[in-house]
């Protein structure tokens, strides 16, 4: 077993602080630095999302991140007990948003997805949203 649980509040912050904490923990396994800066790309993404859609900017809201080391491959689960997502399905097409004009793209889903392995969303409204992501380290 190799883990890794963060909990911090939704500040601005803690994104910078979470993108390097999981890259430095990916790092043990030697990845490329590529592979580290995808990894820190898809991390940042998914915890803006968090603080901004999630808990609309709230710092009472809490992110909860759990890794995982297996296989030379890391999981990486973001997760809120924000607003939730309605139809998770839409929210990830390409430069869907519901923050129009407010410098959103809708691209957060579309980096999460190219820029890693495989990836997972779970949301209900009103309960929450997670994030999970799968990145083989040793490729
Ligand atoms: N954690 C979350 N909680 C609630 N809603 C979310 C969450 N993450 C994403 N969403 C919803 O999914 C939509 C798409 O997310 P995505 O990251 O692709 O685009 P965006 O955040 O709107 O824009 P960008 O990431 O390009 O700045 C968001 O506009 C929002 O409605
Ligand atoms: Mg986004």
């Amino acid at each position: 077993m190799d883990t890794l649980t963060i909990k911090v509040n939704a500040l601005e912050a803690n994104e910078s602080f979470l993108r390097s904490a999981v890259g430095a923990y990916a790092a043990r396994l030697n990845p490329t630095l590529e592979t580290i800066a995808d990894i820190k790309t898809a991390v940042s993404e998914a915890v803006t999302n968090s603080i901004v859609h999630g808990y609309a900017c709230d710092p009472k809201g809490i992110i909860t991140v759990n890794c995982e080391l297996a296989d030379g491959e890391l999981t990486v689960e973001i997760s809120d007990t924000g607003k939730g997502i309605p139809d998770v399905e839409t929210a990830m097409q390409d430069f869907y948003t519901t923050l129009k004009g407010e410098e959103r793209s809708g691209l957060g889903f579309t980096i999460m997805k190219s820029f890693m392995d495989s990836l997972e969303v779970f949301s209900s409204p009103g309960e929450g949203t997670t994030v999970k992501m799968k990145k083989n380290l040793c490729a």
